[in-house]
């Protein structure tokens, strides 16, 4: 089954409460937060006071996609927080290992199950995850250069998704998508191996997100 996460970037911050019911009426599986910082990425988003008022209005998952420097500082506050996954940049770590396994150590030291995910830029090679398979439970495939929502889907990272796939072999891995995603884009994506599609702007600036995300699903066929 495809998972569909709404990146709540593209919601309206003044209304967020009920921007989140709106999607969670409408089928969302989980939610992707964009953590950014102003250094990883040339935009500054959000951090763990919103990160905590979402926790408490909604029990869909949460999906914090870290676009920071140095995130093993902040782990724990964000597991703290709320995160169920909890994905860094393998671009901003240089003991991407000892980070990923972390994450996992925090979810078990407050009993909760924390998933670790690793995220790979446009122009990063599948072969950076090549020695973590056995340390990740999601892989994030940008499709955009992040920092900013509403970008262009760059068709150019389709061969990616397969790559990585391949990578992982047989293991329960989810590979998530992120970055321009519209419903044209969740066949090819799934037909790839992907299973979760993260889309912002497409959901968000529906009229009708229950049928974005019924179509994405559809499409996906899976
Ligand atoms: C980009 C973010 C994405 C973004 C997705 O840096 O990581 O999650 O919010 O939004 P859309 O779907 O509008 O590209
Ligand atoms: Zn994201």
């Amino acid at each position: 089954m495809i998972k569909i996460a709404p990146s709540i970037l593209s919601a309206d911050f003044g209304v967020l409460a009920e921007e989140i019911a709106r999607v969670e009426a409408a089928g969302a599986d989980q939610l992707h937060i964009d953590v950014m910082d102003g250094r990883f990425v040339p935009n500054i988003s959000m951090g763990f006071p919103i990160i905590m008022a979402i926790r408490k209005r909604t029990k869909l998952p949460l999906d914090l996609h870290l676009m920071i420097v140095e995130p093993e500082k902040y782990l724990g506050d964000f597991v703290a927080a709320g995160a169920d996954m909890l994905t860094v940049h393998v671009e901003a770590c240089s003991h991407l290992q000892r980070t990923l396994a972390s994450i996992r150590e925090l979810g078990v030291r407050r009993g909760v199950d924390v998933k670790a995910g690793a995220a790979l830029n446009p122009s990063t090679h599948p072969h950076s995850i090549e020695y973590v398979v056995d340390d990740v439970d999601l892989v994030l495939v940008m499709s955009v250069n992040p920092g900013f929502g509403g970008q262009k889907f760059i068709p150019a990272v389709y061969p990616k998704i397969r790559q990585i796939r391949t990578l992982l072999g047989a293991r329960r891995v989810d590979v998530s998508i992120d970055g321009g995603v519209k419903v044209e884009h969740a066949k090819p994506c799934a037909e790839r191996g992907a299973s979760i599609l993260v889309a912002g702007s497409a959901v968000f600036e529906a009229a009708d997100p229950a049928d974005v995300i019924k179509r994405m699903r559809d499409a996906a066929g899976v």
